[in-house]
């Protein structure tokens, strides 16, 4: 469905570019699958917003965690500090309030409100990632300084086992990724 957060799927730096190396291209396609499911939640139903709800958690969980545990410090070399530790800061959010959600049932007075700010947030964290990060990444891959490809065949594994291993528990199991409290270490 379109929305007005999908309509930017197709977008200037938004679009998934046949040029675009391969980790690239993997995590686009995921904010795009992030937007059309924050347009969904708001247009959903009480009794569907839930379902929506958790899947997006649980969709959100295991992009930060491949991002963290993989490309950010692949890209912090090359970007500098500033820019990694701001998309950590804006992870860290995201995942406190998902956990938040987590929670919750979808039958609570701020259920909507909740999703609603998550979605506001994860929006303008996903538009940088792939307008300032993503963008300069490329132009570093397109220099040989980084290799995206063989970079997007690691996400590749990661989220593959990470899936795996909810679907096997329910739960994400150990990660590597930034830890809130670690944040200042980072
Ligand atoms: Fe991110
Ligand atoms: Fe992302």
């Amino acid at each position: 469905m379109s929305g007005k957060y999908s309509q930017r799927n197709q977008e200037g730096r938004h679009r998934i570019a046949e040029e675009d190396p391969l980790a690239i291209r993997l995590l686009k396609e995921e904010h795009h699958i992030f937007r059309q499911l924050f347009d969904r939640a708001e247009a959903a139903e009480d009794a569907a917003l839930s379902k929506i709800g958790a899947e997006l958690c649980m969709r959100l969980a295991v992009h930060m965690t491949i991002e963290e545990e993989i490309l950010y410090p692949a890209l912090k070399p090359i970007l500098g500090d500033d820019e990694i530790n701001e998309g950590i800061v804006e992870h860290a959010s995201g995942k406190s309030l998902a956990a938040e959600i987590e929670q919750l049932d979808g039958t609570e007075t701020l259920y909507r409100a909740k999703i609603h700010v998550l979605g506001e947030e994860t929006v303008h964290h996903i538009d940088e990632e792939d307008e300032d990060m993503f963008a300069e990444a490329a132009e570093a891959h397109g220099e040989g300084k980084i290799d995206l490809d063989e970079l997007g065949e690691q996400l590749r594994a990661r989220q593959a086992e990470l899936y795996d291993q909810i679907e096997k528990t329910g739960e994400l199991g150990k990660t590597s990724e930034a830890q809130a409290e670690e944040i200042e270490k980072v």
